[in-house]
């Protein structure tokens, strides 16, 4: 008996010996084959860029989008994507920076070590990137500029850039306001106003608070209670209306430097049960995105400055000019307009963001 359950216990130890030794072996072979997988695809993707392009004679772009903040955000890389497609003769590659200036420069250094034709990109906030465009000018790669400007020690560290106009967005938010309450006889009213502003140090930041305050500096009535950044984010902007509305509590305009914000701030005045657009504390927003758009109609934003990220063709129109030799220009603006409740509604159906 004593002989019998010795041996069922070493039957058992060698098994499980065995098993372990099985066990080992094939998580070994497992993370070899994971191991040289990965290697193996970074190698063919490395080739890929280069083999594909050449082979179908693709004009190979850098594009260094700086997140996906916003709806804007959104459409602005599906504007380039579009306008960039293989079918067009182009080998898109796309980096989202996540709202970090560093992993803009990172991709742009990788843009240059693939030696790409050339670099686009939208850049988070206006100053700190003379090194990388010394780095692609040394290179020999041409840089555009896409949606946002900088402030460089040489405009020609980049070749052109393409956007819209900051600081005219501002400036027509400030022009509707004026108007508005001329049509309402209150011009001559005290008007206090807060100012949701986008992400600090970024050239459409500086450019719409330049613009607004440029006109609301000639009205003495208007008072500029506070300007906040909401990083141009809906959950932060609903955090800097709550703070604003906790604050003060005669507040007569809200102006909201892109509509991911205002829908925050919207959330944070529903909360706080104060009345707004048509019926209450003006509204003024900029972008002009599709659900925007809904809300001007419906007289809960009273105007929507429009900031319009289809500058994919813009883009790749420059980029064609630049292939054929021919010279471009250093600025392209994008077309914008302004929208209210009057004109709104004809350009609903055409909007696709
Ligand atoms: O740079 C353009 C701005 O950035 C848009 O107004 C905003 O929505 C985006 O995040």
């Amino acid at each position: 008996m004593k002989r019998y359950s010795r041996n069922i216990k070493n039957y058992f130890r060698e098994n499980t010996f065995r098993t372990v030794m099985w066990g080992f072996g094939v998580i070994g072979l497992l993370l070899f084959m994971l191991i040289f997988s990965s290697i193996f695809r970074s190698i063919s993707y490395e080739r890929g860029i280069a083999g594909k392009s050449e082979e179908k004679d693709l004009i190979v772009v850098g594009f260094s989008q700086l997140g996906s903040e916003s709806v804007w955000r959104t459409a602005n890389t599906a504007s380039v994507q579009r306008a960039l497609s293989e079918e067009e003769g182009f080998y898109l590659m796309t980096s989202n920076a996540r709202q970090k200036q560093e992993n803009q420069i990172k991709a742009i250094r990788n843009f240059i070590s693939q030696q790409v034709d050339y670099i686009v990109f939208a850049p988070i906030t206006s100053e700190g990137w003379d090194t990388v465009l010394k780095e692609a000018k040394d290179a020999g790669i041409p840089v555009i500029l896409l949606d946002r400007t900088i402030n460089a020690s040489d405009s020609d560290l980049y070749t052109c850039s393409i956007g819209t106009d900051s600081r005219r967005e501002g400036e027509w938010a400030a022009k509707w306001l004026e108007m508005h309450l001329k049509r309402k006889g209150m011009q001559n009213q005290d008007i206090n106003i807060v100012v949701l502003q986008g992400t600090k140090g970024a050239s459409v930041q500086i450019g719409r608070t330049i613009g607004f305050d440029a006109i609301a500096d000639k009205h003495e009535n208007w008072h500029i209670l506070e300007q906040i950044s909401g990083e141009f984010t809906t959950a932060k902007g609903k955090e800097a209306m709550s703070y604003l509305l906790r604050k003060y509590d005669d507040i007569d305009v809200i102006v909201s430097q892109n509509d991911d914000m205002t829908f925050g701030a919207i959330e944070a005045l529903d909360e706080a049960r104060i009345s707004y657009g048509e019926n209450g504390t003006i509204l003024i927003s900029i972008d002009a995105v599709y659900n925007a758009l809904e809300l001007v109609e419906k007289g809960v934003i009273n105007a929507d400055i429009e900031c319009n990220p289809e500058q994919g063709d813009l883009l790749k129109e420059v980029i064609l000019r630049m292939e054929a030799g021919e010279e471009v220009n250093k600025r392209y603006d994008v077309e914008e307009m302004i929208f209210t409740k009057e004109n709104v509604s004809q350009y609903m159906d055409s909007r696709t963001y």
